[in-house]
């Protein structure tokens, strides 16, 4: 049983394999936190203590005992206005203006299995993965019930967490805030990390303290976005990768959110994720409810290796649906960034038939294939191929691919518009714009008014009759602005605070249906590359484009923020031109695949270019994805370095799950004279198990051929995991730009 309710206590206790969470309904039944941590057995109640801290209010029933106030108490869902002067969890607007919420305990149940979430994406658990606790609470003067869930994953140390609000009063209410959890965190000397970022350069890792105040980590875009990632980490101050208290908070949601962070008067820190609530207003009718986005909840002793680990198998088993999971991805062609909007069937063919020689998989095609797309300017919304581009239409250009021996993918950004289109002509409505004003353009395109099921019904349709109609084994889904001009044409005046959260709900419909209906299409999110890079969106994309930087040096800090959080198996990585596109920088092209293969693995240029001796490169890159891409997808990731610790290089390990192999991978990033050794040391390996070096690539030279220094040997033979893991690997010194090297171990 990992959920106990200790009866004479009223506690209820959550118990992972590692990991434990408890609360305590009180003697005035507000459902009180006491503690979210290590594995502990028994009671936690004598971690809260009132105490009194001056100026906190108390409930009238304790108006003569000073100390209890909800102010100073860490509870589960705080409400507001009724005397905790910290962010509040939900603000519900009465209809006669008042505003005030404080739950109080009613019942509990405890069920086998995971509860649902509706309308969202949300964790599944197969047969007896996990264990439901329901709490009911209510504050009846307020006409609201609020309804608490928690899934309990033993084996994966997670704790999922969402909440349901229902009007039972009998007049109208608005709710201007519904939150879907709060963690309160009563001490410790916590850090906050989180993913920061723009477009190209997308979940930047920022380590700073927990100030006393107010920390958001926010978008009010209607997407996730490239800004900031709706996760963030809480560490103790002397927490490491390796060593350590820290506890993960991730939300399940694709729209506009915010995770607010407060150190309180008593150095007590609270976090609460939920929907933004900036233009959010949710009117409730009698007997109707809300339900909140869920949050993923876990907690490492071990440093945050584990919990980025935590997160990863979580995601890959228990969010991600698509059967493409679990499966080898297939090496693709896109031809984005070697043809843009310039091509036609025989320039997208001479790509394909030169992929299809050097082994891949897949051919994609991007951007520009419909109306009369041939810019950013005109024909979204057009989803009707482009004869004068590629004659014969879609199926002429499927067959020929998969006459090269190809699988073929297409590119579609569903939720948008050009005003240049006959589509938007014919429905000028159904975009999101301001009544009486000129539209805020961005990527000069408008964003269709998904919270209106017409549009998504179209949607649906054209979508689904593109892939009925057409053998499309992959798409990738693009959205490339973020939102602006928000107001519903269909919506009356004070359902307009509900556009922002319809609209997700609606893109979370299409999908659903689509990827439902297309089980064996192979979906791949996007949004000008990882702005949209979310736990919801992964739900139904086993795989994200990453970034629009295709530099592999810049790849290295996305990818590795970006570790943070979410698996390898969901990053969309290519190898692309040089000089690269975004950054005119020149990096080796095995270096370039070494970074690119710590991902989905493709390539995104004109292979035709390349000199023979780059295809012979690119045929053994396919090779060696081949042999690796099974350990890279499945197998657990080791941040062998940060990228701010300042070192030349950075390296990154994978082990199976069994420990019976493990890759190692390192590229160097600054090239320096009288370099320090790379020394690694590496982890998750079987340290009673032995281990043979079976593959040693450099890619790039070994020593200065101007030094008379002896070489450093390269690495070789049989040693324990012990001995790698505690002695360490050191590496031969390695010339020239952005050299890197892969090692491969295998379990004797
Ligand atoms: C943004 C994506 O991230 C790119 O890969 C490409 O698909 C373009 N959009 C096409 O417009």
């Amino acid at each position: 049983m990992s959920i106990l309710f200790l009866k004479n206590e009223k506690i209820f206790a959550l118990h992972t394999k590692k990991t434990t969470y408890e609360m305590q309904v009180d003697e005035l039944g507000h459902l009180r936190h006491l503690y979210y941590g290590r594995r502990v057995s028994g009671s936690l109640s004598h971690l809260y203590h009132p105490a009194d801290y001056g100026f906190s209010p108390n409930p009238y029933e304790k108006r003569l005992q000073t100390g209890y106030s909800l102010d100073t108490m860490p509870q589960e869902y705080p409400g507001c206005n009724q005397g905790d002067f910290r962010v509040s969890a939900l603000v519900p607007r009465a209809g006669d203006g008042s505003c005030g919420a404080d739950f109080c305990y009613e019942s509990h149940e405890i069920l086998e299995g995971k509860y649902t979430v509706e309308g969202m994406p949300s964790a599944f658990a197969r047969e007896t993965e996990a264990q439901t606790l329901i709490v009911k609470l209510a504050d009846p003067a307020a006409g609201l019930e609020l309804t608490l869930y928690y899934g309990v994953f033993e084996e994966r140390d997670m704790i999922t967490r969402a909440a349901r609000i229902k009007n039972i009063g009998g007049q109208e209410l608005t709710l201007e805030k519904a939150a879907s959890a709060c963690l309160d965190v009563p001490f410790g000397d916590w850090e906050l990390l989180h993913f920061h970022g723009r477009h190209l350069m997308e979940r930047q890792i920022e380590r700073i303290p927990v100030m006393h105040g107010i920390q958001t980590i926010s978008s009010r875009r209607g997407a996730s976005s490239h800004h900031h990632n709706p996760f963030l980490i809480l560490a103790e101050h002397e927490t490491t990768e390796k060593y350590g208290d820290c506890c993960g908070v991730m939300l399940v949601y694709s729209g506009s959110y915010r995770l607010d962070v407060e150190k309180d008067q008593s150095g007590g820190i609270r976090v609460v994720p939920g929907i933004h609530d900036e233009m959010f207003r949710w009117p409730l009718t009698p007997g109707e409810s809300f339900q909140t986005p869920e949050v993923l909840l876990t907690f490492s002793h071990e440093g945050l290796e584990t919990l980025s680990q935590n997160y990863h198998r979580f995601i890959r088993k228990n969010i991600c649906r698509s059967r493409w999971t679990e499966k080898k991805r297939p090496v693709l062609i896109n031809n984005w960034e070697a043809t843009y909007f310039d091509f036609d069937t025989d320039k997208i063919i001479s790509i394909a038939r030169e992929a299809s020689a050097l082994g891949v998989d897949l051919l994609v095609l991007d951007d520009g294939w419909f109306g009369g797309r041939n810019s950013e300017h005109q024909g979204l919304g057009d989803w009707i191929v482009n004869e004068e581009k590629l004659p014969g239409g879609l199926n002429r250009l499927i067959e020929e691919v998969n006459r090269l021996g190809m699988r073929f993918g297409l590119w579609i950004e569903p939720e948008m518009v050009n005003e240049d289109s006959d589509f938007y002509r014919a429905h000028p409505d159904w975009a999101l714009t301001l009544p009486g004003k000129a539209p805020t353009m961005g990527r000069d395109q408008l964003v269709l008014d998904m919270s209106r099921p017409e549009v998504v019904e179209y949607l649906y349709e054209r979508i689904g009759a593109l892939l009925r109609n057409h053998r499309i084994d992959y798409i990738k889904w693009d959205m490339n602005r973020n939102m602006t001009d928000v107001y519903s044409r269909a919506l009356p005046a004070q359902n307009q605070g509900q556009v922002f959260h319809r609209y997700i709900l609606g893109v979370y419909d299409l999908l659903e249906r689509l990827t439902g209906q297309f089980p064996e299409v192979l979906f791949e999110g996007c949004a000008g590359g990882g702005g949209r890079f979310d736990a919801a969106m992964l739900s139904y994309f086993p795989q994200i484009w990453c970034s629009d930087d295709t530099d592999a040096i810049e790849r290295l800090t996305i990818q590795h923020g970006t570790s943070f959080a979410y698996p390898v198996s969901a990053v969309g990585a290519h190898v692309s031109a040089c000089p690269n596109h975004q950054t005119g920088r020149t990096v080796p092209i095995d270096t370039r695949a070494v970074v690119a293969m710590s991902g989905t693995f493709g390539y995104e240029l004109d292979l035709n270019l390349l000199t023979e001796a780059e295809k012979e490169a690119v045929r053994g890159q396919i090779t060696r994805f081949h042999r690796y891409a099974d350990l890279i997808r499945e197998g657990d990731y080791f941040r062998l370095e940060n990228p701010d610790d300042r070192l030349p290089y950075l390296a990154w390990q994978f082990v199976s799950e069994d420990q019976t192999e493990s890759l190692v991978n390192v590229v160097i990033t600054h090239s320096r004279g009288n370099a320090p050794l790379v020394r690694l040391r590496l982890r998750g390996l079987d340290p009673q198990a032995e281990y043979r070096l079976a593959v040693f690539d450099v890619f790039g030279a070994i020593g200065n051929p101007e030094s008379k220094e002896a070489e450093t040997p390269e690495p070789s033979g049989i040693s324990g995991g012990d001995a790698l893991m505690y002695g360490g690997l050191v590496l031969p010194r390695l010339y020239g730009d952005y050299p890197s090297v892969q090692i491969y171990f295998r379990r004797l």
